[in-house]
């Protein structure tokens, strides 16, 4: 561990984290099922889950027919700050996170009691592989001064070890409210969140250096070259991304935040700096706009991921099916880990209500 950089507050920790297999993740994604296989999985999924009180939580990154299909039901797609509240205030017996699996984590940490179940286990995230507990715990340990914050994208372990969990929704109010206090900052994993929140709070963070493997991709000068042919699009990112792209952005913010943005702003065209998951919701809600994906090709592009997560891609309607019927890919927290986990996890929910933040609970879609 080595000090690299030190910034306007902002202390920036070199590591060496395993590199994350994504080819193991694409060689997971399900089949497609043809159209006539896909009305019967349809309406056999519908029944199951009314049959065993299952409600289907998805995010905006999964398959168009998985958000399709949450709506249909009664269920809910949204961001990961949403799905928690979700799934927390929903009386179902049985929760299925269509997402990956720090979502299904986070759905068991907040209802113990409950059933949570996921297309597949192996559903992962570049940031949490990037993040392990063993390691951060010695982090944590070496700067007993700083409040532990981390981003939800991470185990329950890490999260257990944190004072704070929040999303890319309400990093920055909580951040700011945190320096408001004087108090100094251990971030992790994702160091452009980070460097995003740090430049926009002024906060004296130390960042553990994670990046996720879709977001990292997204290349600053071809972007711009892009923003030039259409200069009427507005550009979304998610913070995520490299600092040389959220410089071009209109808009950064979390999933949610970008996609009311396309509805809220003055604008018929936009460019979208995020997985391509995410454009299935925004044409649904503006069938008239324009929408264009920013490029993740161009000079020194590695083409590990192209804009879409594969470990969102792992999620379908056959596994999904198998699942529920069989009860498989039951998620599983140890329940000391879980109920450490759950104290950082609802100071986070509990400060989105007492400003107000206006999250997807039941009945506030
Ligand atoms: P959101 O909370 O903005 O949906 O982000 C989750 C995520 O994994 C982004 O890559
Ligand atoms: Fe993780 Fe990136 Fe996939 Fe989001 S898009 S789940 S941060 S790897």
């Amino acid at each position: 561990m080595k000090e690299i950089e030190r910034q306007g507050g902002m202390i920036s920790i070199a590591y060496d984290h395993p590199g994350c297999a994504t080819s193991t993740a694409w060689a997971k994604k399900p089949r497609e099922p043809e159209l006539g296989e896909k009305t019967i999985l349809i309406e056999r999924i519908k029944r199951l889950l009314k049959e065993q009180d299952a409600v289907l939580v998805a995010h905006y990154y999964v398959h168009p027919d998985l958000q399709d299909l949450a709506d249909a039901t009664g269920g809910c797609v949204s961001d990961s700050l949403d799905m928690a509240n979700f799934g927390h205030q929903h009386p179902a017996q049985t929760l299925v996170v269509a997402g990956v699996r720090f979502m299904g984590e986070t759905a068991k940490i907040l209802n113990p009691e409950k059933r949570v179940l996921m297309p597949d286990l192996d559903a992962n995230c570049s940031l949490d592989l990037g993040c392990p507990v063993e390691e951060f715990t010695a982090f944590c340990d070496a700067h007993p001064d700083r409040t532990v914050v981390v981003y939800a994208n991470t185990s329950a372990a890490v999260k257990a070890r944190a004072d704070w969990v929040v999303t890319s929704s309400i990093a920055l109010p909580i951040v700011k409210h945190l320096k408001e206090q004087g108090q100094k900052i251990l971030w992790a994993p994702d160091r452009h969140l980070g460097h995003y929140i740090q430049q926009q709070s002024g906060a004296d963070m130390l960042l553990w250096q994670g990046s996720c493997v879709v977001h990292d991709e997204f290349k600053a000068k071809e972007l711009a070259d892009l923003k030039a042919q259409h200069p009427d699009a507005k550009v979304l990112v998610h913070p995520e991304s490299p600092p040389a792209v959220v410089q071009l952005a209109d808009v950064v913010g979390s999933t949610t935040q970008l996609i009311k943005a396309t509805q809220n702003l003055a604008a018929n065209k936009f460019i979208v700096a995020t997985d391509n998951g995410i454009l299935h919701r925004m044409k649904t809600l503006s069938p008239d706009k324009v929408f264009l994906e920013a490029p993740t090709a161009g000079e020194g592009a590695t083409c590990t991921s192209c804009n879409h997560c594969p470990w969102m891609a792992m999620n379908g309607l056959l596994n999904l099916a198998e699942a529920l019927e069989k009860g498989k890919n039951e998620i599983q927290v140890d329940p000391v880990i879980g109920r450490r986990a759950k104290v950082s996890i609802e100071r986070m929910l509990d400060f989105a209500r007492q400003i107000g933040l206006p999250t997807r609970g039941i009945g506030n879609a």
